[in-house]
């Protein structure tokens, strides 16, 4: 169970659509987890002829890549990955990202490190200016998690135990309330040396390279500020 979202279903199947046009033929994709990146499953199962296969970030979205018909591939027997297609819970004007309320931030951020290219897909009430009102998520090794959430405070955020969650890896999750990120790439490198630290939800020194925003008003294509 993730973190408690509201729904905006039609703008993140519009996001997720406009997404197929990223698809490269004949070639391997990397698929995301959660509610937005399953519409663009639904929507890879028409082209799943003209795609060599997919490398999954979870199980969940392997299991429902496989029920459309989808090969999935394991990233250690991938030599090239061109696009990875993923969701976030919010996302600034530089796409720098918060993952994980689907708990799959590990193998996420894995995924993304080897895509060529990230594409973002998402409903426009993910867009904020400043990064940091949806708790993030940090994964880490159970033994450590009392020594974490201390250091966790020591950086100004409140953790909270996601309660009844193991992700994929066996590891627990910490959700840190309360920060306001005004330097994500430094925030990220500090929290990724925390021993005991897994991986840290902030994706700032692997941004989005293209987030395609879904709206009332359509579909908004959006690059990093320069
Ligand atoms: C999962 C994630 C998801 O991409 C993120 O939580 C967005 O989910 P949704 O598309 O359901 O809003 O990081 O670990």
């Amino acid at each position: 169970m993730g973190l408690f979202k509201p729904s905006n279903d039609a703008a993140k199947k519009a996001a997720a659509e406009a997404a197929l046009a990223y698809v490269p033929r004949g070639g391997v994709i990397g698929v995301g987890t959660g509610s937005t990146a399953n519409c663009f499953i639904d929507g890879l199962a028409d082209l799943r002829n003209q795609i060599a296969g997919a490398v999954a970030s979870s199980e969940a979205t392997a299991q429902r890549l496989r029920k459309v018909g989808i090969e999935v591939l394991d990233l250690n027997s991938v030599n090239e990955l061109l696009v990875y297609v993923d969701g976030a819970d919010e996302i600034n004007p530089d796409l720098h990202l918060i993952k994980g309320g689907g708990g799959a931030l590990t193998r996420e951020k894995i995924v993304a490190a080897v895509a060529r290219q990230f594409v973002c897909i998402a409903d426009d009430s993910k867009c904020v200016d400043i990064l940091g009102r949806f708790p993030l998520p940090v994964e880490v090794i159970p033994m450590a998690r009392a020594y974490v959430a201390r250091e966790l405070v020591r950086l100004g955020g409140s953790p909270d135990l996601r309660v009844g969650f193991t992700t994929d890896n066996g590891n627990c999750i910490l959700d840190v309330h309360g920060l306001e990120i005004l330097n994500p790439i430094e925030l990220e490198r500090e929290i990724n040396q925390i021993v005991g630290v897994v991986t840290v939800g902030l994706f700032a020194r692997r941004p989005a390279d293209v987030a395609l925003i879904g709206g009332p008003s359509g579909v908004r294509r959006l690059t990093p500020r320069p």
